[in-house]
């Protein structure tokens, strides 16, 4: 196999898909094809969504600082390394009922709710809300989600919203909400929330 194919044999885009985004295959698991469609739909959200939340901490684990920084790099990577579990589970959900699972960056990016960063450093308040926000959102979306799936007859993508997602994102926003009760940071409390809520153009 060459390592680097010429223009004419290189793999470009979909001619070489065997399913198509946005579709689902059957499967035997007493599901419509409508039911797993709706549902699959949600989870690529939910799914677009926690990969952003995900790299997110990612990037303030690197970026953070302030003389909480050993504590605060340690619990952005614990998130991280529980959101990236999160997008396993999602991911493997979707292609479970049949669809297929939102991968890429591009894709990922072009999909998410959640607002985008600036590519530079920010204070660890604004981080602290940034994560908070993006946290509400998923949660907000993951509850509606789960009451459709049990509405609709699908109790496993029911269980895995409840149990997995909505508990574990419940849990972290105590964790980060908490770093914010401190003496000092209730007055900057406005400004970073403010800063937070209006995403860049
Ligand atoms: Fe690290």
């Amino acid at each position: 196999m060459k390592l680097n194919p010429s223009k004419e044999t290189r793999i470009t885009g979909q001619e070489t898909e065997i399913q198509q985004y946005g579709t689902v295959v059957n499967r035997p698991l007493s599901l419509d094809h409508k039911v797993r469609l709706a549902n699959v739909e949600s989870l690529n959200q939910i799914l677009a969504d926690t990969m952003t939340l995900r790299d997110l901490y990612k990037k303030h684990h690197w970026q953070v600082s302030g003389p909480t920084f050993y504590q605060i790099h340690l619990l952005f990577d614990k998130h991280y390394g529980e959101q990236a579990a999160i997008v396993d589970a999602l991911a493997e959900r979707i292609q479970t009922l049949g669809g297929v699972a939102i991968a890429m960056a591009h894709d990922v990016a072009e999909t998410t709710r959640i607002a985008r960063p600036p590519r530079g450093r920010e204070d660890v308040t604004v981080q602290l809300f940034r994560l908070l926000q993006a946290h509400e959102l998923i949660i907000d979306g993951t509850r509606q989600a789960a009451r459709a799936a049990a509405a609709n007859g699908d109790d496993g993508t029911n269980d895995l919203l409840v149990s997995d997602v909505l508990r574990a994102n419940e849990f972290q926003v105590w964790f980060i909400s908490e770093q914010l009760a401190g003496a000092g940071i209730a007055g900057k409390d406005e400004e970073a929330a403010r800063s937070v809520a209006e995403p860049r153009a």
